[in-house]
């Protein structure tokens, strides 16, 4: 059983009736924050890539709960400087969790990790296919359309949660035609409405999903939670 849980943006909450899991914690500052970050009890947090909207509430969540982090290499590299416990790896790998696996698989976008004192945390981006709670769920992270993506699809996707944003990441429309190669049960949108360049209308594309793509589209608001 599973339960995944929208908090805004592109974080996320998962249950699997004992577990709690984060990805892309990012809630300090979120215009959408469903949730503070004190609520939180994770055994471990999944993050896509490095940019501050993703990495968010990480090292605090993680310092006071004892989670731990799965990334790509280098943000892995910093989150450990920072006092917490990581688990880096890179493309085509499959990391452990406590009750779950990552696999983490490309994105097409850029990574990089800012603070007062510069860049710290550069890299790459990716996506990452979770097993959890007897699912399979697509985190696409921040990215554009890319053909691989029928790849992924292959993997059986229970859940594909996708960017549809535009500006920074794949558009609407765009979105609508990853789902035709990541053919998943059911498609959560993110990374929209959270700043004025990435305001889009989710029922809009849940409507052309089903249509183009027949896709269901679960566009869950900032707090709402959808189970399988
Ligand atoms: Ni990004
Ligand atoms: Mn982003």
């Amino acid at each position: 059983m599973l339960t995944i849980r929208y908090l805004g943006h592109s974080a996320f909450a998962l249950n699997d009736g004992s577990r709690e899991v984060l990805v892309d914690p990012f809630l300090t500052g979120n215009p959408l924050a469903a949730a503070k970050q004190e609520e939180f009890n994770p055994v471990a947090i999944l993050l896509t890539h490095a940019h501050n909207d993703h990495v968010g509430d990480t090292v605090e969540i993680a310092k006071r709960s004892g989670a731990t982090t799965i990334s790509t290499f280098e943000l892995g590299g910093y989150l450990e400087s920072q006092g917490v416990n990581a688990i880096a790896g890179n493309h085509g790998g499959t990391l452990k969790f406590d009750g779950g696996t990552a696999k983490i698989v490309p994105a097409w976008h850029t990574s990089s990790y800012s603070t007062p004192d510069g860049v710290v945390a550069p890299g790459v981006p990716a996506g990452l296919v979770v097993r959890f709670g007897g699912k399979t769920i697509y985190f696409a992270g921040d990215t554009c359309l890319f053909g691989d993506m029928a790849l992924i699809g292959e993997e059986g996707l229970d859940i594909a949660v996708i960017p549809i944003g535009d500006h920074f990441t794949m558009g609407p429309a765009d979105a609508v035609r990853a789902l035709k190669l990541l053919k998943p049960a059911v498609a959560i949108p993110c990374h929209y409405n959270t700043f004025p360049p990435i305001e889009q209308d989710a029922q809009a594309f849940a409507r052309e999903a089903q249509e183009k793509a027949g896709v269901k589209v679960e566009a869950l608001k900032p707090g709402e939670s959808y189970s399988v």
